[in-house]
């Protein structure tokens, strides 16, 4: 994130509303401040409500409830070419009666840039892409993909402030999406440009972003750079949403110096980390990193609670270990090591024990 980031509030959501058809609302009292330079990420399942916020954002719907504020001033009172918005949609709709370079050239125009400025921004723009050699063709004469580029090319073309991205690079294979994924991100940071990104790919998110906000049901569940998302899930919805994450089921049996004690529903005593959970007696749902999962006793405190686990599977993935273990009945518990010289590689049929640092361990609602 870019320093002047940190005046917040460039794009604001405050206790936004919507509904469209006048009973179920979509998004449920969103409130989200967005920083000036920011790169932020909508996160979540199908139907969620990221689209409607930008849609929202963008003005082509409206809130029902709430205020939307960019760059201090209510949205509503800035006139659509005002906004400073370029946008790259789901269905990224292209002009089909242009040529490529005509469709880059346009938002040019409308801004009133002279035509050798033009020329040099769509070439530009293009070639970020790689459609350099395309700029003669018509939109139904270019792949998925392709026009997915050059919607993108289109959406930065006038280097507006503000860019929204919806799945921008749904339609590209592996290798060119991850080399736009940086080619955005540079971009975005060096310019300065506030992006709002929606994916459903979380590496992607991860990766791309100074801040996600994970959506379900309408509303943000939790909001926080990567790193932080990753590893400090707040509820259990967030934790396994990214990334993957073992969990069993308990009872919180006592919480004890910021430790609690959970008695799993499998028979087991486990350390956790208490996040959402209270007191004793309460259901709770423990989520633990395949990652942070330890088998080698050296490495846990000599206090440390340990399972019992069988060996189901271990797969070789060169630079990790991926092992498949039934612990308390759940047949699908994941042990991932690196590829160390003294890792010991697992034996399908073994019994083992592991534990964790109570602080991998999070005690999350159930
Ligand atoms: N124009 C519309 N009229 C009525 N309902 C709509 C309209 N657009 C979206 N919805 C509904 O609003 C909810 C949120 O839709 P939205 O498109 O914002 O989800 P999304 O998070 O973008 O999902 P996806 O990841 O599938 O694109 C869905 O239940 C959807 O059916
Ligand atoms: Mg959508």
């Amino acid at each position: 994130m870019t320093d002047s980031a940190k005046d917040d509030g460039f794009v604001v959501f405050d206790h936004v509303q919507k509904s469209y058809d006048g009973e179920i609302l979509v998004v449920k009292d969103l409130n989200l401040s967005i920083g000036r330079g920011e790169f932020l990420t909508m996160l979540g399942p199908s139907g969620s409500g990221k689209t409607t916020c930008l849609m929202m954002l963008a003005g082509f719907e409206t809130a029902t409830h709430g205020d939307i504020r960019l760059g201090g001033k209510p949205i509503n009172n800035i006139p659509p070419h005002k906004r400073g918005i370029g946008m790259v949609f789901q269905n990224y709709a292209l002009f089909p009666h242009m040529t490529i370079a005509e469709n880059l050239s346009f938002p040019l125009e409308v801004r009133k840039i002279g035509k050798s400025d033009r020329e040099a921004k769509v070439k530009r723009a293009l070639d970020m892409v790689e459609m350099g050699d395309f700029g003669g063709r018509r939109p139904a004469q270019l792949s998925g993909g392709q026009q997915q580029r050059v919607a993108l090319a289109r959406a930065l073309v006038f280097e507006p402030e503000l860019v929204l991205m919806d799945e921008p690079l749904g339609a590209l294979d592996k290798q060119l999406r991850e080399k736009m994924q940086f080619e955005i991100t540079h971009l975005a940071h060096s310019l300065g440009i506030t992006v709002v990104y929606v994916t459903h790919d979380q590496t992607e998110a991860l990766t791309m972003s100074d801040r996600v906000a994970v959506f379900d049901d309408g509303r943000i569940q939790q909001i926080a750079p990567p790193d932080q998302l990753y590893e400090a899930p707040e509820n259990s919805f967030v934790a396994q949403f990214i990334g993957e994450n073992n969990t069993m089921e308990g009872t919180i049996e006592e919480i004890k110096n910021g430790v609690a004690l959970v008695k799993l529903d499998s028979g087991g005593m486990i350390d956790a980390k208490p996040i959402n959970v209270s007191k004793a007696g309460e259901r709770t749902r423990v989520s633990i990193r395949p990652e942070r999962v330890e088998y080698n006793r050296d490495r846990l405190s000599p206090d440390a609670h340990t399972l019992k686990a069988e060996v189901l599977e271990f797969i070789y993935m060169g630079d990790i270990f991926r092992t498949r273990l039934r612990v308390g009945g759940n047949d699908e518990f994941i042990v991932k090591t690196r590829n160390a010289p003294d890792q010991r590689r697992l034996t399908p049929g073994e019994t083992i024990e592991i534990g964790w640092m109570p602080d991998d361990c999070r005690a999350l609602d159930a």
